[in-house]
């Protein structure tokens, strides 16, 4: 999976932090095919949880601050997607701190769930808010 120039929202914060969702995506991707997910997967779910938690809020303060018309939408997207990976989440404890091995199926479906959402969340949704951060600024 790779970022590239047009999945730019074109605020260097944001990208940033979409490039690092990229790269942990990638390394699940790599687990996968290298047979260790088992024993990353744990962590790799602790850390997109952590990180796409503080990556929303980021977003949000940022539509706030630009008084974007379109932040409840948008925050109701980032919202169902918490929904969707607290399921994930609920394997965690299964897996006792990194002592237990996961399961490839859960890598599968992080990956999946994870993926799929992002690419057509950033692709639609973030450049939206892009786009009228654009216009904003030729207006000032
Ligand atoms: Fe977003």
């Amino acid at each position: 999976m790779e970022w590239t120039q047009d999945l730019s929202v074109g605020v260097d914060t944001i990208d940033s932090q979409h490039k690092e969702l990229f790269s942990r995506i990638n390394s699940l991707v790599a687990a996968i095919r290298d047979h260790t997910c088992k024993y990353k997967i744990g962590d790799i779910v602790r850390f997109l949880d952590e990180y796409i938690m503080f990556h929303f809020a980021e977003e949000e303060k940022y539509m706030l601050q630009h008084n974007y018309p379109g932040y409840a939408g948008h925050k109701a997207h980032h919202n169902a997607f918490i929904a969707n990976f607290s399921e994930l989440k609920q394997e965690l404890p299964k897996l006792e701190g990194g002592q237990k091995p996961g399961s490839y199926d859960l890598s599968v479906e992080t990956n999946q769930v994870v993926v799929d959402w992002i690419l057509d969340h950033i692709a639609k949704v973030d450049r939206e808010f892009g786009k009228y951060l654009a216009t904003c600024e030729k207006r000032e």
